[in-house]
C-alpha cells in the first residue's frame, strides 16, 4: 500500500522522510521545514510556482476549474447576493454576519472614514500629476505617523482598530489623491452614504452643486470591490505577509502591499489593459496585435490575459464582463469601441493555438477598466480602486498570520552562483 502520509527523498547515501500535509481543498503539500536541518538541502522555486508559503483558511482558488471561494463561498454567489462590507466581515471573521453584526460592522467602518485633518498636508508635497498610486503608498504609510493607538501588533484590540481604520480610510485617501490630481477640493465622506456610494461621492462631487450617486453605479462599484477583495497568496498579499512577519506596523505593511500591487504584471494590469485596448483602437487591428503578443521579441503581452493560478477563465472576469454590458447600457454608452475590441480580442485569442496551449484566459483586469472608464474614472485611478478593494484581503491575511503562534520572520535562502571566496587585490595590481 503506497504511503500517502510521507514522501521519501533519496539522494546520495541519504534518504529523508518528508511528511505529506492534507488540505481541505487543493493539492497535498510536502512539508520541507526540516529539509535543510536534516538533509543540508534547499529547494529552488523562483516565483513560488510550486510553493505553499503558509497555511490559510481565507480564500481558495481552483485554477483548473476557474473557481474562487471566500471562506468557502463561491465568488459568483457573493457577487450577486452580498455586499462589499459583508464580504469584508466574512474575510475578516470567517463567517457571514447576521443583521446585527453587519449593522455594527457597517457603523464601525462608517465612523472611521475621515482621515486626520493634518494628513491633508501630505498631499501638498506631491506634484499634481503624481500617479495616485504614488500618493497612496506615501499617505497610507504616513498613517503610521498619526494613528499611534493602533500600531502595536501584539494587542488584538489595536489590530482590530487598525483593520477598521484601513478599510474605512482607503477610499477617502484614494478619492483625495484623485481630487488632488484634478486641482479640486477634497470632498469629506458622508455617513449617510453606503461604502461604494461614499467613494463615488468623494470622487465626483464638487462643493458647488449637489451630486447624487446613481444606485446602479454604486451597486456596480460595490460588485467590483467584492471581486477584488482577496485572492490567496498573490504577489501583493505575499508582500504584506512578508512585511508583517518582521513585526512592521499594519499601515507600513499595507503601504508595501499597495506598492507591489502597482506593478503592470499585477494590479497595474487593469490600467495597462485598457490603454492597450485603446491603442488597438479597432477590431481590424486585432490580428496584428495578437501576432505581436505571441512574439516574445516584441516585449508585448496581452494585458488582462493569463494568470499564475487560473488555467481556465477567471471567474471574476466572467462577472466583470456581464457588469460591463450593464454599466455601459446604464450610462447610455452603446457600441463602445473599447468593449467591442475587448470582446473580439477575447474571441480571437481563445481560438488561437498559442493562447489555448498556454491556457491563457481573460483575468480580473481585462474588463474592469472598461467599466471604470464608463463610470468616469481616468485609467490612473484603476489600480487605486483595486487597492481599496484588496485592502480587506491584505488585512485578513495579515491578521491570520500575526495571530499564528508559530509565526516566524520570512527569510528565504538562495542558490548562490557568484564567485567563491577570493582575496582582495590592491588597485595597483588590477
Ligand atoms: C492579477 O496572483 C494573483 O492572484 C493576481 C491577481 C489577484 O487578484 O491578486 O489575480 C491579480 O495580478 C491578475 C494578472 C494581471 N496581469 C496581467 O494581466 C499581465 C499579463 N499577464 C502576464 O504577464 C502573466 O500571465 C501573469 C504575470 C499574470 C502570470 O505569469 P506567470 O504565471 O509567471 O506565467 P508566465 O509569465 O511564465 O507565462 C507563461 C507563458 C509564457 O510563455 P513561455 O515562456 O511558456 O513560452 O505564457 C506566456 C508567457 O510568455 N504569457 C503570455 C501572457 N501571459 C503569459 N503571452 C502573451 N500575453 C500574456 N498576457
Amino acid at each position: 500500500m503506497a504511503d500517502t502520509k510521507n514522501a521519501t527523498l533519496t539522494f546520495g547515501d541519504k534518504s529523508l522522510n518528508l511528511p505529506i500535509l492534507k488540505p481541505t481543498l487543493g493539492p497535498d503539500v510536502v512539508d520541507i521545514r526540516k529539509l535543510y536541518a536534516d538533509g543540508d538541502l534547499f529547494t529552488f522555486d523562483p516565483g513560488f510556482t510550486s510553493t505553499a508559503a503558509c497555511e490559510s483558511s481565507i480564500t481558495y482558488i481552483d485554477g483548473d476549474k476557474g473557481e474562487l471561494l471566500y471562506r468557502g463561498y463561491p465568488i459568483e454567489q457573493l457577487a450577486n447576493k452580498s455586499s462589499y462590507l459583508e464580504v469584508c466581515y466574512l474575510l475578516l471573521y470567517g463567517d457571514l454576519p447576521n443583521a446585527a453584526q453587519l449593522e455594527d460592522f457597517n457603523n464601525r467602518v462608517t465612523r472611521h472614514t475621515m482621515v486626520h485633518e493634518q494628513l491633508h498636508y501630505f498631499f501638498r508635497g506631491f506634484r499634481r500629476d503624481s500617479h495616485p498610486m504614488a500618493t497612496m503608498v506615501g499617505v497610507v504609510g504616513a498613517m503610521s505617523a498619526f494613528y499611534h493607538d493602533s500600531l502595536d501588533i501584539n494587542d488584538p484590540w489595536q489590530r482590530e482598530v487598525a483593520a477598521i481604520r484601513l478599510i474605512a480610510k482607503l477610499p477617502t485617501i484614494a478619492a483625495m489623491a484623485y481630487k488632488y490630481s484634478l486641482g479640486q477640493p477634497f470632498v469629506y465622506p458622508k455617513n449617510s452614504l453606503d461604502y461604494a456610494s461614499n467613494f463615488l461621492h468623494m470622487c465626483f462631487a464638487v462643493p458647488c452643486e449637489e451630486y447624487v450617486v446613481q444606485p446602479a453605479l454604486s451597486k456596480a462599484m460595490d460588485r467590483i470591490m467584492m471581486l477584488h477583495a482577496d485572492h490567496e497568496q498573490n504577489a501583493s498579499t505575499s508582500t504584506v505577509r512578508l512585511a508583517g512577519s518582521s513585526g512592521a506596523n499594519p499601515f507600513a505593511c499595507i503601504a508595501a502591499g499597495i506598492a507591489c500591487l502597482w506593478g503592470p504584471a499585477h494590479g497595474g494590469a487593469n490600467q495597462a489593459a485598457l490603454e492597450q485596448l485603446r491603442e488597438i483602437g479597432s477590431v481590424d487591428r486585432i490580428p496584428e496585435f495578437i501576432r505581436q503578443a505571441k512574439d516574445k521579441s516584441s516585449g508585448i503581452r496581452l494585458m488582462g490575459f493569463g494568470h499564475r493560478v487560473y488555467k481556465n477563465y477567471d471567474p471574476r472576469a466572467k462577472v466583470m464582463k456581464e457588469s460591463a454590458d450593464e454599466v455601459l447600457d446604464l450610462m447610455g454608452i452603446h457600441n463602445n469601441p473599447t468593449l467591442q475590441v475587448a470582446k473580439e480580442l477575447e474571441r480571437i485569442a481563445l481560438e488561437d493555438e498559442y493562447f489555448v496551449a498556454k491556457k491563457l484566459y481573460p483575468n480580473v483586469d481585462f474588463y474592469s477598466g472598461i467599466i471604470l472608464e464608463a463610470m468616469g474614472f481616468p485609467t490612473s485611478m484603476f489600480t487605486p480602486i483595486f487597492a481599496i478593494s484588496r485592502a480587506v484581503g491584505w488585512i485578513a491575511q495579515w491578521k491570520e498570520m500575526i495571530a499564528d503562534p508559530t509565526l516566524k520572520i520570512g527569510r528565504p535562502r538562495q542558490l548562490y552562483i557568484g564567485p567563491a571566496q577570493r582575496d582582495y587585490v590592491e588597485i595597483k595590481g588590477r
